[in-house]
């Protein structure tokens, strides 16, 4: 597969799965390719200015430093987006401004990565802005839209199959391409990471090691590539070599 470009939805089998660090370092390899890269978080939520918390935009900036970043709505509450928005009383996400704003900046920058909010199906916005509660919009439809792939990020530990399984088949039905990087792989093994990693479903691109986020951004930047295939504009050719317990 060539090295992405354009629009790629950064998603996962759930929340707190490593999205965010595994957005940094695709931003991190692409923007040491020479590309120009912009990161662009829709919908931010669990963040209340009052107890100044980190976004995901934030941690991006900081770990890889990538031309742009952005956000386009950060709601207090850690709800899904249309939860958020409605127990705020604030505006919703509209489907239709955020792909405008994504097709817009992929016209000034090589790569976009877009990261979603929790898992592929997480209700973002209201489809119709005029029938609030009339069904929601996720970003499968984002990647729809935008005829853009996903980077799906899974997890190692027991449950990881079925979630990446289910996500996948998810994609598929929707005709997007998925690709799948394993988030945090834990330094201290058990059977069944090494099982998962046998039996895991769909393309593997990349294989984050646990810590990966909490790295001096320098080291960060300088690791990255290790840890992705070429299409994520990594070197390295099969993530599953990067699993294997030490000696
Ligand atoms: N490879 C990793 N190394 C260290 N910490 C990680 C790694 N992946 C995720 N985390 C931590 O796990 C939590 C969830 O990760 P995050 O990237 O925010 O997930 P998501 O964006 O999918 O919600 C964060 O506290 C993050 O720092
Ligand atoms: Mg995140």
């Amino acid at each position: 597969m060539d090295a992405l470009t354009g629009p790629v939805l950064i998603t996962g089998t759930d929340t707190g799965v490593g999205k965010t660090i595994v957005t940094a370092a695709i931003a991190a390899s692409a923007t040491a390719a020479g590309l120009r890269v912009a990161v662009v978080k829709p919908g931010q939520t669990g963040v209340d200015p009052a107890y100044g918390e980190v976004t995901d935009e934030e941690v991006i900036a900081r770990l890889a430093a990538p031309a742009s970043t952005r956000t386009l709505a950060a709601y207090p509450d850690p709800l899904a987006p249309i939860a958020a928005a409605r127990v705020a009383g604030m505006a919703a996400l509209d489907l239709y401004t955020v792909v405008d704003t994504v097709k817009h900046v992929a016209t000034e920058y090589d790569l976009v990565l877009v990261e979603g909010a929790g898992g592929l199906l997480v209700p973002m916005g209201p489809r119709i802005a005029a029938m609030p509660g009339g069904g929601a919009w996720n970003v499968g439809d984002l990647a729809v839209s935008l005829g853009a792939p996903a980077v799906v990020v899974t997890r190692a530990g027991l449950g990881t199959l079925n979630h990446t399984a289910l996500t996948l088949e998810a994609l598929e039905r929707r005709g997007i391409t998925g690709l799948v990087v394993l988030g945090a792989w834990p330094a201290d093994l058990e059977l069944v990471h090494l099982t998962n990693l046998d039996d895991l479903p769909g393309d593997l691109h990349g294989l984050l090691p646990e810590g990966a986020g909490t790295m001096e951004p320098g080291v960060f930047r300088r690791s990255a590539p290790g840890w992705l295939t070429e299409t994520l504009y990594g070197s390295c050719d099969d993530p599953r070599l990067l699993a294997e317990p030490e000696e």
